[in-house]
């Protein structure tokens, strides 16, 4: 039996601009298991970060709920006992900017330490061994952010996250600011300190290629609401949603069979919309290829149509398990 780490029961977060309301997020579910990386893909702007700021505390919610280890989490980052903090953590898309650049490496990965009581007595030697987990020299304790490479200071970054031992990480396009070698080296290590550490991830990409070698379930965002969650593979031999055959068919795949199923490249038609002005129906019927008359006046709930396999398109109403 699994065990549930995480999960986002209708989770919604608006911002309130002089544009008017934000809907970033907007009554997003899903769940993680333990040891599980659950992906989130999407477009620029489709709420993926402020999904994530709103688990770990950063946004109050604006609604829904948000389950920890079983537990509910109420308020934000501020009023989370710090044993919660410990136990999650988030590792940001740019690492120069997330790393005090007035704090050598050795001090930036003792400060959870010290913080969450952990190692009291033999702190610097803890420091080496996680230098040492992420594959990093000792003598980077005494270096300064300045004096690190970008995939040098994420691997940092990841340091100080596993320090306080976690069981859950955020990584929030931890490799996109990074040329390609060095995103296999941190993708590598990455997963492997998970299996190490025994870590649950949420991985947020836009990039669905690279998903595919990282996430066990991937849900797909657009405007701010989830359009399918599966099993990573279930993606690219039965996509459902003609979102994700849009994005699907623009990305190479890797075996025959799956050429075969590959859906026609499907040419991605408008803009997206704003968030403070969302289609009304379906949010993505303006784009969508397969649009019928009612997608612009009905939003589909999201249902199970095959094991684990959700989605939101109108297209399925009648399929549900
Ligand atoms: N603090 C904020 N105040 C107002 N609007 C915000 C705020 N943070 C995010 N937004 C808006 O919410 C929407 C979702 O943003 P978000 O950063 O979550 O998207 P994303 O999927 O992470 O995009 P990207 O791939 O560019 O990182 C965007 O329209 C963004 O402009
Ligand atoms: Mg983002």
């Amino acid at each position: 039996m699994s065990e549930e780490i995480l999960r986002v029961k209708d989770l919604i977060k608006f911002f309130k601009t002089t544009q008017g309301v934000v809907r970033a997020v907007d009554r997003v579910s899903f769940s993680i298991q333990k040891g599980e990386t659950f992906g989130l893909v999407g477009e620029s702007g489709s709420g993926k970060s402020t999904t994530a700021f709103t688990i770990m505390g950063v946004y109050p919610p604006t609604g829904g709920e948000i389950f920890f280890k079983g537990v509910k989490l109420t308020g934000g980052v501020k009023s989370r006992p710090l044993s919660l903090k410990k136990d999650m953590q988030m590792v940001f898309q740019d690492p120069g900017s997330s790393l005090n650049p007035r704090h050598s490496i050795g001090q930036i990965i003792e400060l959870p330490l010290k913080v969450h009581k952990l190692y009291e007595n033999n702190r610097k030697e803890r420091v080496e061994e996680i230098l040492k987990m992420v594959g990093l020299p000792l003598d980077f304790t005494r270096r300064y952010p300045r004096q690190l490479g970008g995939g040098e200071k994420q691997l940092v970054a990841i340091s100080r996250a596993i320090a306080s031992e976690p069981s859950f990480i955020a990584l929030d396009e931890p490799t996109s600011a990074l040329d390609v070698s060095m995103q296999a080296k941190i993708i590598n290590t990455l997963l492997r300190i998970q299996k190490e550490l025994d870590l649950s991830y949420l991985f947020i990409t836009h990039n669905l290629s690279l998903m595919r070698n990282v996430a066990t379930r991937v849900g797909i965002m657009y405007l701010g609401k989830l359009l399918e969650v599966a099993p990573t593979s279930e993606f690219f031999i039965k996509p459902l949603h003609p979102y994700t055959k849009m994005l699907i068919s623009s990305i190479p795949v890797i075996t025959k069979e799956e050429e075969k199923l590959k859906p026609e490249r499907i040419i991605s038609r408008g803009e997206i919309p704003s968030p403070v002005n969302v289609p009304p129906g379906c949010a993505f019927h303006p784009r969508c290829v397969e649009c019928q008359e009612m997608c612009s006046k009905t939003e589909p709930e999201m249902i199970e149509v095959e094991e684990n396999h959700y989605v939101r398109c109108n297209l399925y109403i009648d399929q549900s398990k």
